[in-house]
């Protein structure tokens, strides 16, 4: 399926928290076209976070008609097709008809924290981690899994005679994509799988002893694949009808690909939904002492896994979006920049948004989210301030985790996503980090590092030389504050984050 100087472009489709993409790169790695739809976010009680996956499968078909339709752009021109997604997200179906028995339950949703309990007591904290590189959590797919055969009547049934099928996004996405009179890849590609807790770390297969404490028939698990290999050709009678599809990454893991952190000790901080800063450590799968997690950043076919250390942080841009929808104090997330800027400083106040707990580098399910230094003299501009100092924040909480488990300093930092168009924050990262902050002219890096990953397999591009030379810098922000008023301010945060914990009670 080789296609050296067949298609004009490579396509990517980005299927993220908030919306779906599709985005066509040429070869210097400009974007030249772009879709993009946002789905419902079904949040039927507190901690319950859903997306209805048939409705997300829709997304994705009209993104793409849409970007296709743009310039008249024919399926000949596409060298390849690659995918990218939200993380975790976890979806069961019939292998039959393609219905999925449940809503997605989404990655932020915290319904399975008694499960998790079990699994602590059964398996053990340490068992977990020392298997699948992550901390027993509510965040990651397989207790999700257990929820929806424990809760979905006749589900285990059905799952156990081999009728059910699990995905993620991406695998979700690719079995609808490659559907064709009864038949249909049901594969995931290392990254995503490395998310679920149910993949051992080193060898990249699933874990038996795993799916067993959590109840999962291993037959409902997809094949795992590389992050950039050749899956087979698109079935879906659409623009893209017959293109290869040559790449999977979470979306993380591609920003990672997209910024060409592709050698150990380079790493990117995506400002999106949430944040996630992923710190390339080569070929080990570096454990972390510090609350950080350990994944997989990519594999290129046949070759060797690359391993990171990654920070998650649950709550970023989605606090900004909190502001826009739940509080209606800024009609767009743009608009926060000026709001902020109303005033000189967060006037004493400081919102740790701890919505779904926290995750690293606490990990506590119990945390809820405050905000705490009011007084009479706070105004909007001070909680617009607060919320986005709260990114910056909990940013240098992970950077510092990660300086201790990897034993170096970070020197800078290389950034992205929709947040990282706001220059304050970005200044104030600088300030609080005491490094320079540097955001590329690409800042579309999740959807870049998928088109990648395929357009290497099918030869668009010859080499990672080719993808690092691509890479190109907007701007860096440098530090300018006194280490004083750095150290206060972070201290009054580390005060702020105590007043989260201890909220929920069992
Ligand atoms: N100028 C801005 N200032 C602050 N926040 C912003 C700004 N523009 C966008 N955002 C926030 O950034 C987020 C969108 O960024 P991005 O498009 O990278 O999200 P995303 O994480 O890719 O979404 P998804 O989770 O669907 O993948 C939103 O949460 C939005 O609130
Ligand atoms: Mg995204």
């Amino acid at each position: 399926m080789r296609n050296p100087g067949g298609g004009k472009v490579v396509a990517a489709i980005d299927q993220g928290t908030t919306s779906t993409r599709c985005i066509l790169f040429d070869r210097d790695g400009h974007r030249r076209g772009m879709s993009q739809m946002e789905h419902r976010q079904i949040m039927p009680k507190p901690g319950w976070v859903e997306h209805d996956a048939v409705e997300i499968w829709r997304n994705t078909r009209r993104v793409i008609a849409d970007v296709m339709a743009e310039e008249e752009w024919s399926t000949a021109d596409v060298a390849a097709l690659g995918i990218t997604n939200q993380r975790e997200t976890t979806i069961v179906w019939d292998r039959a008809t393609g219905e999925p028995v449940h809503n997605a339950i989404v990655w932020q949703d915290t319904r399975t924290d008694g499960i998790c309990k079990k699994l602590r007591d059964d398996v053990g904290e340490d068992r977990v981690r020392r298997i699948t590189g992550l901390p027993v959590s509510t965040y990651f797919s397989g207790p999700k899994i257990s929820w929806i055969l424990d809760n979905v009547e006749g589900a285990r049934d059905r799952a156990e005679r081999g009728e059910l099928i699990f995905g993620t996004v991406d695998t979700w996405l690719t079995w609808n994509l490659t559907r064709r009179h009864g038949k249909a890849l049901h594969v995931t590609d290392v990254t995503n799988a490395s998310r679920t807790l149910l993949m051992n770390l080193e060898t990249l297969e699933w874990d038996p002893a795993l799916c067993e404490a959590m109840g999962i028939p291993m037959s409902m698990l997809p094949a795992i694949v590389s992050s950039s290999q050749y899956l087979g050709v698109v079935r879906w009678q659409g623009p893209l009808h017959n293109v290869a599809i040559g790449g999977i990454l979470g979306d993380q893991q591609a920003a990672t690909f997209g910024q060409a952190c592709l050698e150990p000790g380079e790493a990117k901080n995506t400002y999106g939904t949430g944040n996630f800063l992923l710190l390339n450590t080569g070929t080990v799968a570096q454990r972390s002492d510090h609350g950080l997690i350990t994944t997989v950043a990519y594999r290129i076919g046949e070759d060797l896994p690359v391993y990171a250390l990654e920070g998650s942080i649950a709550v970023t841009g989605s606090l900004i979006q909190w502001l826009r929808d739940n509080l209606g104090l800024i009609p767009d997330a743009p608009s926060v920049e000026k709001l902020a800027k109303s005033v000189d400083d967060n006037g004493g106040c400081y919102i740790v948004p701890a919505f779904s707990g926290l995750l690293a580098p606490h990990w506590r399910p119990d945390a809820r989210g405050v905000i705490v230094g009011l007084t009479r003299y706070i105004n909007k501009g001070h909680i617009a301030r607060a919320a986005l100092e709260a990114t910056a924040f909990q940013t240098r909480e992970v950077v510092e985790a990660m300086n201790k488990d990897s034993g170096v300093s970070l020197t800078t930092l290389r950034v992205d996503g929709g947040m990282v168009a706001n220059d304050l924050l970005m200044q104030f990262q600088s300030d609080i980090l005491g490094v320079p902050v540097t955001r590329p002219v690409i800042t579309e890096t999740t959807a870049l590092g998928a088109a990648y990953a395929a357009g290497l397999t099918v030869g668009f591009w010859e080499s990672t030389d080719e993808i690092r030379a691509m890479w190109r810098e907007d701007v860096t922000f440098t530090p300018d504050m006194d280490a004083d008023r750095r150290d206060d301010l972070f201290a009054n945060w580390g005060k702020a984050v105590t007043r989260t914990l201890d909220w929920v009670d069992d």
